[in-house]
C-alpha cells in the first residue's frame, strides 16, 4: 500500500506531462491546480497546494480544485504564510507534536495531518512570489525529506516562467475590468443608479449567458463589457437627466439618445471588448416586441448581448432603493418580468432568469449598497 519514491525517468516524465500543459494554459487558477498536481505526483503527497501572494490585498490564495471557490489568509499568517514571509523552507515530520502546527482546520474538516513540507519560491528578480505546501507523505518513510525539498523547487522554477506571464495577464484583466466599472459608473452616477450596480448587472449578464448556452469565453465578455451599458449618458445634459416630474416628450427624446451616443463612443475600436460595450450600449433598451429605442428592434433582430443586459439591468433597478422609489419586493418583480416575457424581454431569457433566481439572489446579497447614498 506505501508508495516508492520516484526515479528520475518517472519525474522527468511528470514534468514533461504537467509542463506541456502549464505552457498553453492562459487561466491562472487552471495553473495553480496543474502545478499542485504537479508537485503532489513528483513527491508522493496525499494533498498540495500551491499559494501565490496578492500584494494589493496583502494576503496569500490557493485554488485547491476546479471550480471550488479560492481559500485567502493574511499574509505572514499560517506555515506557508510564515515560510513565505521569512523565505524559509519548513518541514514537519509529526504534525501533533509541532507547535507551528494549528490544528484548527484537521478538527473542521476530520483530516489527519502528519507530516508537512512548505517550499517557497521565488520570480526571476528573486523575490518570493508563493509556496508549495504539501501533505502527508505516501511512502514507507512518512516524512518528507531534503530530496522532496529540492524536487518541489524544481517544479516551481520549471512552472515559473508560465506562472508568471499568466499572472501578468490576469493582471491586466483585472486592472481593465476596474478601468470599465470606473468608466461604466461614470454614465450611471450622473443618473440615479449607484454602488454596486453596474457590477451586479455584470454578475448577472454572466449567470443568464452560461445559462443561456452561450461560451465561456462569450459570456466573460459580456460580464466585462455589460458595466459601460449606460456609458452615453456622460453626454445628455443634467437639467433633463435629473430633472424632478415628468419629462416633455422631446427631454425623453434626449434621454433616449444616450443609446445612440454610447455605441458612437465604442463603435470605432477594433477590440471585442468594446465592440461587444458599444452592442450593449446601443441595445439594452430595445423590447422583444419591437416597441423599444433606438432602432425599435424585434426579437432576435436584437443581439442576444443586448438582450441580456435589458434583463439584468432592470431587475437590478426594480430591486434597488432610489430617491424616488422604495426597492421592490421580490415578489412584485417576479411578476412584472413574467408578464413582461414575450413582450418586454426574450422569452428564453425569462425562463433561465426563474432557474437561475437562486444565483441572481446570491450575487445580490454579495454585492448590497448596504447604504444607498445618492450623491
Ligand atoms: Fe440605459
Ligand atoms: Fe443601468
Amino acid at each position: 500500500m506505501f508508495k516508492q519514491d520516484l526515479t528520475s525517468d518517472e519525474l522527468l516524465r511528470i514534468i514533461f506531462k504537467y509542463m506541456a500543459k502549464i505552457a498553453s494554459e492562459r487561466n491562472l487558477n487552471e495553473v495553480l491546480v496543474l502545478m499542485a498536481d504537479m508537485g503532489r505526483e513528483m513527491i508522493l503527497s496525499d494533498r498540495c497546494t500551491v499559494w501565490l501572494i496578492d500584494r494589493v490585498s496583502e494576503q496569500i490564495y490557493t485554488k485547491v480544485a476546479h471550480g471550488v471557490d479560492e481559500i485567502r489568509i493574511p499574509l505572514g499568517t499560517g506555515l506557508v504564510g510564515s515560510s513565505i514571509a521569512t523565505g524559509e523552507n519548513i518541514i514537519i515530520k509529526d504534525a501533533y507534536n509541532d507547535p507551528r502546527h494549528n490544528a484548527d482546520n484537521d478538527r473542521k474538516t476530520g483530516y489527519v495531518t502528519k507530516s508537512i513540507i512548505t517550499v517557497p519560491f521565488r520570480n526571476n528578480d528573486g523575490e518570493i512570489i508563493g509556496a508549495y505546501q504539501a501533505i502527508n507523505k505516501l511512502t514507507e518513510v512518512d516524512y518528507f525529506t531534503d530530496r522532496d525539498l529540492e524536487i518541489l523547487s524544481l517544479a516551481a522554477s520549471y512552472a515559473g516562467k508560465s506562472l508568471e506571464s499568466v499572472m501578468l495577464h490576469q493582471e491586466i484583466i483585472d486592472t481593465q475590468r476596474e478601468i470599465i466599472f470606473t468608466m461604466g459608473e461614470i454614465g450611471e452616477i450622473r443618473s440615479t443608479e449607484t454602488g454596486n450596480h453596474v457590477k451586479r448587472v455584470a454578475e448577472y449578464s454572466y449567470v443568464l449567458a452560461r445559462a443561456l448556452g452561450l461560451s465561456s469565453a462569450e459570456a466573460e465578455m459580456l460580464r466585462t463589457a455589460s458595466p459601460m451599458h449606460d456609458i452615453g449618458k456622460v453626454a445628455i445634459p443634467d437639467a433633463v437627466l435629473n430633472k424632478p416630474g415628468k419629462l416633455t416628450p422631446a427631454e425623453y427624446e434626449i434621454i433616449k439618445s444616450h443609446t445612440k451616443i454610447g455605441y458612437q463612443l465604442l463603435k470605432g475600436s477594433k477590440r471585442d471588448l468594446l465592440r461587444t460595450a458599444a452592442i450593449v450600449a446601443e441595445q439594452h433598451h430595445e423590447k422583444w416586441d419591437g416597441t423599444g429605442y433606438p432602432l425599435g428592434r424585434k426579437g432576435e433582430e436584437i443581439h442576444i448581448y443586448g438582450r441580456i443586459t435589458a434583463v439584468a439591468d432592470v431587475f437590478d433597478a426594480l430591486s434597488a432603493e432610489r430617491v424616488y422609489k422604495p426597492a421592490w419586493p421580490l415578489e412584485k418583480i417576479e411578476n412584472l418580468l413574467r408578464e413582461e416575457r414575450g413582450r418586454h424581454f426574450d422569452p428564453a431569457i425569462i425562463d433561465v432568469f426563474f432557474e437561475q433566481l437562486p444565483k441572481l439572489l446570491e450575487i445580490r446579497k454579495r454585492l448590497t449598497d448596504d447604504k444607498v447614498d445618492n450623491e
